[in-house]
């Protein structure tokens, strides 16, 4: 009997860039090395609770929270992955405040790499699954060194994006504009292979939401009416919801594209703008969302859309099935424009 074939994720690589004239190879460098980095991180993350590798650093980041020892190492591992194979210009990370520049004996690139490289940090001691996302952007800046404008590109210019899941098995699910692939690791060859080939999401799409209602109380008035339909509370819905929240944004998302449904983090009177980041949580997310036909928004407009100010700028996140998204953006609709006022 023929088996079928094992494509592995640099089979994979090299095909699609046999399949663009353009391509020089540098693009399949930083995805090269981002798998390289994926299995480092999955190797310390499948381990951490033997290791000492829980808990926090005492330190705290950018964004006022506890830095844990795997988010640090996480971004170590895929900066010294990268920044010496001349694809990159500089890189962006959550755990970092400015732009990190490629060092000077290294030569540079015409890509920016823009990353959180571990997302659900505070299910790490819980052995819950946590994850990495990565966004690729092309430098439009001149000169040789990365630079804020080729950092706070709208999402609908993003090269590539991609996600890797520590989960019960370690998954790498990316695009490069020509739809989704999922790629699952087999640790007994450490290779990444093709498990999920043209991932499109499903339609009807299964009923369920993701949120943490817990912030209930500090949402919008359109926000609360759209949880009252969601839970069949409001005498409109013509169907039945589930309820699913696992706490980091890859678990959550990579669930949601598989079965359908949608996940939101909306902004509430604490966080006028929301928690998620657009760099490198709602841009490479949304992009992977809709190359598999789903939708993504901060309520109003499309995420792709967005051209932020800040690299570390949040942005409220619906995102999931393209006909739950719209209906949850109609009730939203009726909110004031603009941040939150505190009650
Ligand atoms: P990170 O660990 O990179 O800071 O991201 C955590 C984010 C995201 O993974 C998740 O969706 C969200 O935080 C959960 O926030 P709440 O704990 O407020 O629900
Ligand atoms: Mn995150
Ligand atoms: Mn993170």
């Amino acid at each position: 009997m023929k088996n079928r074939s094992v494509v592995t994720l640099e089979r994979h690589i090299v095909e699609e860039e046999r399949s663009r004239p353009e391509a020089t190879g540098a693009f399949s460098n930083i995805l090269y090395s981002l798998t390289l980095a994926a299995k480092i991180i999955s190797r310390e993350v499948n381990k951490a609770g033997i290791v000492d590798m829980l808990g926090g650093t005492g330190r705290m980041n950018v964004q006022g929270e506890r830095v844990q020892k795997l988010d640090l190492f996480a971004e170590d591992v895929i900066f010294r992955a990268l920044d010496h194979t001349g694809a990159l210009c500089c890189m962006v990370s959550e755990e970092t405040e400015d732009i990190i520049p490629i060092p000077d004996q290294f030569p540079k690139g015409k890509y920016v790499l823009i990353f959180d490289p571990l997302d659900g940090s505070s299910n790490i001691d819980v052995n819950v699954s946590i994850g990495t996302i990565f966004s690729i952007h092309k430098k439009v800046s001149d000169g040789a060194d990365g630079t804020i404008e080729d950092c706070l590109q709208a999402g609908c210019k993003q090269i590539a994006a991609g996600y890797v899941l520590y989960g019960s098995s370690t998954m790498l699910v990316y695009t490069s504009g020509d739809g989704v692939h999922g790629f699952t690791l087999d640790p007994s060859i450490g290779e990444f292979l093709l498990s999920h080939p043209k991932l499109v999401m499903p339609d009807p799409p299964s009923r369920m939401y993701s949120i943490n209602e817990a912030y209930y109380p500090r949402w919008s008035a359109g926000q609360q009416r759209l949880m009252q339909h969601l839970k069949g509370l409001d005498g409109e819905a013509t169907v039945s919801y589930s309820s699913r929240y696992i706490g980091s944004l890859v678990a959550d998302f990579h669930r949601t594209l598989l079965k359908g449904g949608i996940f939101m983090y909306p902004a509430d009177t604490k966080r006028p703008h929301g928690k998620l980041r657009l760099l490198y949580e709602a841009a490479p997310m949304a992009m992977i969302c809709e190359q598999a036909g789903g939708r993504a928004s901060d309520g109003r407009n499309p995420i792709l859309s967005l051209t932020p100010e800040a690299i570390h700028q949040r942005t409220p996140l619906y995102i999931g099935s393209s006909e739950i998204v719209a209906m949850a953006e109609t009730f939203l609709a009726d909110d004031a424009q603009g941040p939150l006022e505190s009650r």
